[in-house]
Order: C-alpha cells, then structure tokens, then sequence
C-alpha cells in the first residue's frame, strides 16, 4: 500500500484529486467508483472547480457509487443519489446516464443487488475512492461481513446509524439499512483511493496499515490489493507515524 500523510485537509484533497485527475487524462472514458461521506466532498470541490476553469473534462466517464439507503428516493435530499449530484455530478459535464447507484427504492432488493453485481462486471472500474470508519468499515461493510461478498442488503448498525444521524432532522429517521457493494468488488477495481481524515480514523488506520488482514476491520482486505493508495491527514495517520 502506497501512504501519503497530508498536512491537513486542504492538502488531503488536492493530492486525491491530483491522483483523479490522472486517471480520467489516462482514461478519458474511465469508470470511476465513487463515494460519499464528509471525506471525498473537498476533492468532489476540486474536481467541480477545476472543470468549470477549463481542465477535465468528464464526458467520457463513467461512475459507480458504493452504496446506498434502502427506502429513500433518489430526489430525497438524504439519499446517496442525491448527494452524489448536489456535490459533484450535477456541475461537471457526465452523461447522468453514465452514473450508476443502487436503486434503493428497487421492489425486489435481491434482484437490484444481482443487477448491480452484474453492471459492476460489465463496467470494470480504473479506480475506487473509499472513506474509512471509525469501526474499520468500507463502503456499509460492516465488521463481520465476509470479505468475499458482493453487494449485497445490510442492517446497518447502531453505532452507524447514530453516525449518519447527524445528517438528519431525527435519528429516528435514519434508515435502517443500505445496499452496498460487498469486499469482493471493491477488491475487483484496478486502483483504490482511501481517504482517511481526523482523529477518530486514528485505530482504524492503524488496522488498515499494520493490522491483521481480518473480517473484523473491513478495510484489512486493502492490504492485499496489488494498487491501493491510502492519504491521510496528521490525525488520521497518528498511529502510523503521522
Ligand atoms: C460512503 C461510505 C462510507 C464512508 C465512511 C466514512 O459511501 O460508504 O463507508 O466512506 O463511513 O464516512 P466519512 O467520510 O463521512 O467519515
């Protein structure tokens, strides 16, 4: 695993996207996996603000989200679709037919997660951006989840759910469960990004880096991918020598 420690936040975000930007000027048809979360939002910043200057262009690409909620629609503000076009999709040049996420609001949930597995192998992704939990998961991976799975229906838990509440007027309307994509197709991508920032990622980082590869820290998989690049900030990276 590649690991760049960043300054701070600020810096934290432009390496991600220097390291974005590279992919789709190799690529300009790349598919990119993308995330939510409060950590990728800086780098969806640059990346909006570096397109309406003049430099990528991003309508050749592709996107495949993580995740997403089950029970919210895509034009309900706290859906994962939603975000993804508030903060990135909706002011850079994609086709949004081109952008791809779980349809949380699918009737048959086993059947949507069969379509998305299979939409994953049809759009073999150049790069997967991950944030990191404080708990070690990726994407809804929560520990326990067997790292040869796929997308896949989650209950999310308690302590996620008491994460996420912060987005929401009441933590009662958090939902209680998410599609996400397993271990395994996170795995399959070519290059994973992994942004790691503030002190609560301090444990899980040193999991991530030093820990062993087991269930019990979802991220312990990245270990074994052959081009995994993690950026974490000072705090993030505090007990890998940050
Ligand atoms: C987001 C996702 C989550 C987040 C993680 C970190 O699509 O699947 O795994 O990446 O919970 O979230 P933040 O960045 O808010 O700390």
């Amino acid at each position: 695993m590649k690991i760049i420690i960043a300054k701070d936040y600020e810096e934290l975000s432009e390496k991600a996207f220097e390291i974005m930007r590279a992919v789709v000027k190799e690529k300009p048809d790349a598919v990119l996996g993308l995330a939510t979360g409060g950590t990728p939002v800086g780098l969806y910043k640059k990346m909006v603000a570096d397109y309406l200057a003049g430099g990528t262009s991003y309508r050749r690409v592709r996107t495949v989200n993580l995740d997403e909620y089950v029970g919210l629609t895509p034009d309900n503000d706290q859906s994962y679709r939603y975000f993804m076009r508030d903060n990135l999709l909706d002011h850079i040049d994609v086709d949004l037919a081109n952008t791809h996420i779980e349809n949380g609001v699918a009737p048959d949930l086993t059947a949507e997660c069969a379509r998305y597995n299979a939409l994953l192998r049809e759009l073999p992704r150049d790069i997967q951006l991950l944030g990191i939990g404080a708990n070690g998961h990726i994407a809804f991976n929560e520990p326990g989840t067997p790292f040869n799975s796929e997308t896949h229906v989650v209950d999310l838990t308690e302590n996620t759910i008491a994460m996420n509440a912060r987005f929401f007027a009441d933590e009662k309307d958090v939902p209680r469960r998410a599609l996400t994509m397993g271990p395994k197709n996170i795995m399959d991508a070519k290059k994973v990004l992994i942004l790691a920032c503030g002190a609560n990622k301090a444990e899980a980082v040193f999991g991530l880096v030093n820990g062993a590869v087991t269930e019990q820290l979802p991220a312990s998989i990245l270990q074994k991918h052959a081009d995994c690049v993690l950026i974490a900030d000072r705090e993030a990276a505090a007990l890998i020598g940050g």
